[in-house]
């Protein structure tokens, strides 16, 4: 295994060979004090006394500075609007390629104010959630910030999400106003936003207001005394609510193995001094760096380190409406080029694309902006990392290979640029005060090096998620029931003789497509809503781009006369109106049966096996209730082919 060494005692690294072990040393053995020396960072109103009081035992409780109080908004706007009014915060990059808008902290605090009053005029309240549904456009974050300022709990709702999951969210959490725009903009293409909240608010009727935001020209429908068109009002300061460290900041839906998306619920004091803290930390960002994460504020990267971990650190961030093959492979390179970026995140799959469209769309930009990379979502194979390091990066930028999930609310793994050997494909060590286990089947924790087994945290963090919204034994039973103790991830992971650790993907029945979480289950009661479809079942299968791909075997009800082919684009389309066009099929197979157990278990080990064309691994199948199906299945798949 390659290994690429460490920079040499450079020690211009904000985190550097002179302090990393003092401060490795602190987070472990006085945890209390290295945490509220950490949280520090943030501006309180109270500063808090406790640190950590947590147990993962059931009853499961999580608290971090719990006597603290603060509101984030003005731990990410006002402070720096008042040292640093003139610095650019926001650097908003449009999908058609306008000139970028520049938005300085003075400007952000202006229009997070008129949002924030926009919403107390509608008598939205602190504990009320708000749903955002928006693009990838500054009011995402004004929307998302001016919430915090005023106490209520947003939940962004990823704009590739269809109406029917929206309207899953909007009646989970029982919101009563609802942000959006007009339309979405992305990759040349129009997304019908306001048009999907109306279908949404069918099923939603408790919502009482929908602000629009204009993105294009385009008129859509509005429902007089529901939906309003945003027009802010400069003219009010709105005094920022004192919230408890613990009170929620944000509900994030993410899939699980089981049932519909969990809630997942962040408070803000923790959150926010983990967020900033491993944001500055591990990006290394410094005073002047142009920070730039590809992630959509819909997901949680773009929730941490798009909006609240840069902006708490008062750094510049750069937010992009558009995708990385618009118009041309080139695009993402152009932005690094045009807006000198030295600081880039993204995902393996956009790598993985990227790299496939060839090396020449990376002549028509130097890079030479760039100091450090960074990959998230998914494991990392080696050739998309050497590409991301030597040609992308022209072997000048150590590359953070993160790990961490909606539930940590923060990176948990990760090289530091400035002390570790980089590894490709390894996420390598545990970021300060983390201390992850590999554990058994069985639950016991593997001490020995190398190990593999279940990747398990064995004490609390700030960042750490608290509960699953309006179902904590949920939240007990998805984390902390298989291994008493301990917060089990529901990844797999190795780790090598030097102690490093790789990732080596879900462990349950969550599917990770372009580093976007499907749970296996969520997608066959998809696609069995339309009537034609009596069962099926979902695998994932590896995937050149996506990482993983979906593959459905699907039966059709014994009087359907569709064709196969019929029968696949009603599966696809019903997919895309239940879950959105992300969770839409890479391969689906028209089947008889399935493979069962006597007692109708669903035998997804053999379909796994099938998927990935590993047909001698099936092994003993004389135990399924109909042993023939299996043959039956692999004649399909190898017709299909
Ligand atoms: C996977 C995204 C390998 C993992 C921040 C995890 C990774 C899931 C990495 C969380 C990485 C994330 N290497 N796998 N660097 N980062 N994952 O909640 O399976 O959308 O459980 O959070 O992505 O996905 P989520």
């Amino acid at each position: 295994m390659m290994t690429y060494p460490k920079p040499i005692d450079d020690q211009s690294y904000l985190i550097n060979s002179s302090n990393h072990k003092s401060l490795q040393q602190t987070a472990k053995t006085d945890p209390n004090n290295f945490w509220l020396d950490i949280a520090k960072r943030l501006e309180w109103m109270n500063f808090p006394t406790i640190a950590g009081n947590w147990q993962f035992q059931k009853p499961v409780s999580i608290k971090w500075f719990e006597d603290g109080l603060l509101n984030v908004c003005t731990n990410c706007v006002d402070r720096h609007a008042n040292v640093t009014p003139d610095k650019t915060a926001i650097i908003w990059v449009d999908d058609q390629g306008k000139t970028p808008t520049h938005i300085s902290y003075a400007q952000l605090f202006k229009e997070v104010n008129a949002m924030a009053f926009s919403l107390k005029e509608l008598g939205v309240k602190k504990g009320d959630r708000v749903i955002i549904y928006m693009p990838m456009i500054p009011e995402i974050a004004y929307a998302m910030l001016a919430c915090a300022r005023i106490g209520a709990i947003h939940s962004v709702v990823f704009g590739g999400f269809s109406s029917e999951s929206l309207s899953g969210r909007i009646q989970d959490c029982g919101a009563k106003v609802v942000i959006t725009a007009n339309e979405g903009l992305r990759g040349g293409k129009t997304v019908p936003l306001k048009a999907n909240v109306d279908t949404a608010l069918l099923q939603a009727p408790q919502v009482e207001k929908v602000f629009v935001i204009n993105r294009t020209s385009a008129h859509v429908p509005m429902v007089a005394g529901r939906d309003i068109v945003y027009v802010p009002n400069y003219a009010q300061v709105v005094t920022p609510e004192p919230m408890n460290a613990e009170d929620p900041l944000f509900i994030l839906y993410t899939s699980g193995s089981t049932g519909k998306p969990k809630g997942v619920l962040h408070t803000s004091g923790g959150y926010l001094t983990y967020a900033s803290l491993t944001h500055q930390w591990i990006f290394d960002v410094q005073e002047n760096d142009i920070y730039w994460c590809t992630a959509d504020a819909g997901w949680i990267t773009g929730h941490s380190y798009v909006v609240y971990g840069p902006l708490a650190n008062g750094a510049t961030t750069v937010m992009f409406e558009g995708i990385p093959n618009y118009p041309n492979p080139d695009r993402l390179w152009q932005i690094i080029d045009d807006l000198k970026v030295s600081i880039f995140y993204t995902a393996p799959t956009a790598i993985r694309s990227l790299m496939q469209a060839g090396d020449e769309w990376l002549e028509t930009s130097s890079r030479k902006s760039l100091r450090l990379l960074g990959s998230v979502g998914e494991p990392i194979n080696q050739e998309a990392w050497e590409w991301y390091f030597h040609k992308v990066g022209n072997e000048n930028c150590r590359i953070v290979d993160t790990w961490w999930q909606t539930e940590t609310g923060g990176i948990m793994m990760t090289p530091l640029a400035g002390v570790h050997n980089l590894k490709p494909g390894s996420a390598t060590q545990p970021f300060f005060g983390i201390q992850p286990a590999l554990l058994d089947d069985l639950g016991k924790e593997i001490d020995s090096n190398p190990a593999e087994g279940n990747l398990s945290v064995k004490s609390s963090w700030p960042g750490q998620m608290r509960t699953v919204y309006g179902d904590h034994s949920r939240f007990e039973d998805t984390y902390f029931s298989q291994f008493p103790g301990y917060y089990f991830s529901g990844d797999g992971a190795r780790r090598d003789a030097d102690g490093d650790y790789w990732i080596t993907g879900r462990v349950d029945d969550v599917l990770n497509v372009s580093g976007h979480r499907l749970g296996t289950a969520e997608i066959e009661t998809a696609a069995t809503m339309d009537h034609s479809i009596i069962e099926t079942a979902v695998v994932g299968f590896p995937h050149p781009i996506k990482g993983e791909g979906i593959m459905i075997f699907a039966i059709p009800g014994a009087h359907v006369t569709h064709s196969d082919d019929e029968l696949k684009a009603i599966i696809k389309q019903t997919i895309r109106t239940q879950i959105g066009p992300i969770a839409s099929p890479d391969a689906i197979h028209i089947v008889k049966g399935l493979p069962k157990t006597r007692s109708g278990k669903i035998m997804r080990r053999i379909l796994r096996c099938i998927a990935k064309s590993e047909f001698e691994k099936i092994g003993d199948v004389s135990t399924l209730a109909d042993p023939t199906v299996v043959e039956h299945i692999i004649e399909v798949f190898s017709a299909k082919k």
